[in-house]
């Protein structure tokens, strides 16, 4: 800004967004909180009712959006991807790497390495891919633009039984730093988001299974005692997709009410 200040560098204006697993969750509210901020969103799943209803909610309070059905850990679909981005919305500025499964919960000497390399594909080698064709994207246009890959707490505190989930989740802010540092000198920034308890239906669905409820596991997870908000994640990533972000890249932002301070 001519001024130097940084009021309304939050926004997205003008900007062309791809939020990954944005049907349901977290990527759906992402998804809806950076459409609030002006940007064009495309909203990519393997579910095409659950992106739809993304879209169609977004679209209702008169932003863009668009739906492209796709499995992230699939390299020519996430190529496509990026095409069809580029096809509808003209370019692409910024991108949310957000999809993922839960883990099985068996402990390492148990280990069914089928749904082992399952985790591995969806949670950290979708991460490579969407990184790979979004950041070649940006560098056709000329450099710019910001990438953020959504790890986990369990990117720096491992737990028992999660050994693929906490692999690919390490493994997302290892391919954060070495993309921060490949592509600076181009100006694309690349940073990390690690959400704690999130209340989402994935964070619901790992509660069914065990029986337990939000007061039995909120106190434990969160300084303030409950679970977070979808929307309380993804006001963090609009955050560092936009200008006002503009000296960072390589961090990785943890969204936990301090979980990680203890
Ligand atoms: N909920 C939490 O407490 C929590 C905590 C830490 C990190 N996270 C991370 O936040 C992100 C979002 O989690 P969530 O809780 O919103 O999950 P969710 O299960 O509620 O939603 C995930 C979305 O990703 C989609 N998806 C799954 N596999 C896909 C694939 N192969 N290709 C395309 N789309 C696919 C699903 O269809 C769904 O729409 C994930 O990276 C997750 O690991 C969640």
């Amino acid at each position: 800004m001519a001024d130097g200040s940084t009021i309304g560098r939050n926004r997205l204006d003008g900007k062309v967004a791809i939020v990954t697993g944005g049907g349901i969750g977290m990527g759906a509210a992402t998804a809806r909180v950076m459409a609030g901020y002006g940007a064009r969103v495309v909203v990519a799943d393997l579910n095409a009712e659950a992106g739809h209803s993304t879209i169609q909610s977004i679209i209702a309070t008169g932003a863009e959006a668009h739906f492209v059905q796709c499995n992230v850990a699939d390299e020519e679909q996430v190529k496509a991807l990026v095409a069809e981005t580029v096809s509808t919305f003209g370019r692409l500025d910024c991108a949310v790497n957000n999809a993922a499964i839960t883990p099985d919960s068996l402990p390492i000497a148990e280990a069914d390495m089928a749904a082992w390399d399952r985790v591995i594909d969806i949670d950290l080698r979708s991460v490579m891919l969407c990184m790979k064709y979004e950041i070649r994207q940006m560098l056709a246009q000329g450099g710019g633009g910001a990438v953020v890959n959504i790890g986990s707490v369990s990117s720096v505190r491992p737990q028992p039984g999660n050994s693929a989930y906490v692999a690919a989740k390490h493994g997302v802010v290892g391919l954060t730093k070495t993309g921060s540092l490949e592509y600076a000198p181009q100006g694309i920034r690349v940073n990390a988001v690690l959400p704690g308890a999130i209340d989402t239906p994935m964070l619901r669905g790992a509660l069914d299974q065990t029986g337990y409820t939000e007061a039995d596991f909120a106190p434990a997870l969160s300084l303030f005692g409950r679970f977070g908000r979808p929307e309380e994640v993804g006001e963090a990533s609009a955050w560092l997709c936009s200008d006002a972000a503009s000296y960072i890249t390589g961090h990785s932002l943890a969204v936990e009410a301090g979980y990680l301070t203890r």
